[in-house]
């Protein structure tokens, strides 16, 4: 397992300070939520720490990354390529810290549009994503009652409504794999 102080080192020089309190607040959520399902909280906590390591690149270099490893999947990633960031998050995760397991580098690649039947990992820090400690209550709460009702695949239902909803508010677009996730936790 990698130098956790090098992670935190990389992060303190690429991020600013309050995206660095959310990582630290999703990592927290994270390390709780697989104690609390049963997953490796040692994975969870590095899925947690990179999940928005590469959250505050430009565009421009997103997909220029994104491309050079293949890693395009739809045209709405080069309209959008700040979606990239969590499969570029993933590569660094590889390329600076070493690390292969492919149960945390799914974790981060999945984090911002999920995907139809997510491993426990990743499933938890999709959901850590959205209720972690600094999150406004008005977008956390709602998936915060629905994880507590009625679990993980609950809380994944009303985050990607809360998603969506303000995809919209926005007129941005919306990527397939968002809808083909809530398609498939909505008919479980
Ligand atoms: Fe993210
Ligand atoms: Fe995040």
């Amino acid at each position: 397992m990698p130098d956790k102080k090098l992670i935190l080192n990389y992060l303190q020089k690429h991020l600013s300070a309050g995206r660095l309190k959310h990582i630290l607040g999703v990592t927290e959520t994270a390390i709780n939520l697989a104690i609390k399902y049963g997953a490796d909280p040692e994975k969870a906590e590095l899925a947690g720490l990179l999940h928005d390591c590469a959250k505050e690149w430009k565009k421009e270099a997103l997909l220029k990354e994104a491309q050079a490893h293949n890693l395009i999947w739809h045209e709405i990633d080069v309209l959008n390529p700040h979606l990239l960031h969590a499969r570029i998050g993933a590569l660094i995760a590889t390329e600076e810290f070493g690390i292969k397991d492919t149960e945390i580098l799914n974790a981060i690649t999945q984090h911002t549009l999920g995907k139809p039947d997510m491993s426990l990992l990743e499933k938890i820090l999709f959901v850590a994503d959205i209720i972690e400690p600094n999150r406004l209550p008005a977008w956390s709460e709602p998936v915060k009652t629905a994880l507590e009702k009625n679990g993980l695949n609950s809380a994944i239902i009303v985050s990607i409504q809360a998603t969506l909803q303000a995809i919209i508010n926005k007129k941005a677009l919306i990527h397939p794999l968002t809808i083909t996730t809530y398609n498939f936790y909505l008919n479980l």
